[in-house]
């Protein structure tokens, strides 16, 4: 009985830690999935399903390029001031969600810094005059440190 007991308890705990493992990786995956859902209806009617954008158009490429932006500092104040970003009716949540997502599909970079709630409102606080300009000045600095670069129209 005892030894019945023993094992019982063993199956019980291994289902125990199953579901707290499962529990965990449940708001992981719908996070991903409303960033998903967001760059689908919020997005990509300007930079395309597949984050290709349009050069022509003004809409930088992000595949092989975002990643520096990303990587940079004032990249990411600059990203919090894109048309995209500035018009949209999410959160600071859904939009460090929605970057994410950006960064996770096309940045390049696996282990790349993730934006959070609270970076998003203080980059968003941060005040850019004008954006073309400031990536003028940005896309000079990283062009010249080596850093891959969407191919931009605007002079
Ligand atoms: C109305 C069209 C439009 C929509 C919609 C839009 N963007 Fe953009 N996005 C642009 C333009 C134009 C730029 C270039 C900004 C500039 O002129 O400095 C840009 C730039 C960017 C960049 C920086 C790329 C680079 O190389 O400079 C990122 C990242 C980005 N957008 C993300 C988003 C996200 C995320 C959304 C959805 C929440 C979004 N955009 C929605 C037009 C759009």
């Amino acid at each position: 009985m005892v030894c019945r007991n023993t094992a019982f308890i063993r199956v019980l705990t291994g289902a125990l830690i199953v579901f707290a493992v499962l529990s965990a990786m449940v708001p992981a995956q719908a996070q991903q999935r409303g960033a998903r859902v967001n760059y689908i209806l919020r997005c990509s009617g300007c930079h395309g399903m597949d984050g290709t954008g349009h050069e022509q158009g003004g809409i930088p490429a992000f595949p092989g390029y975002v990643g520096s932006i990303i990587d940079d500092d004032e990249g990411r104040t600059y990203l919090m001031h894109v048309p995209g970003v500035v018009a949209t009716g999410l959160n600071d949540r859904e939009i460090a969600e929605v970057m994410n997502y950006v960064a996770s599909q096309w940045g390049g970079n696996p282990a790349f810094d993730r934006f959070t709630e609270e970076e998003v409102r203080v980059r968003r606080a941060t005040a850019v005059a004008d954006v073309v300009e400031f990536r003028r000045i940005l896309a000079r600095r990283l062009l010249s440190a080596g850093k891959p670069l969407a191919p931009y129209p605007w002079p």
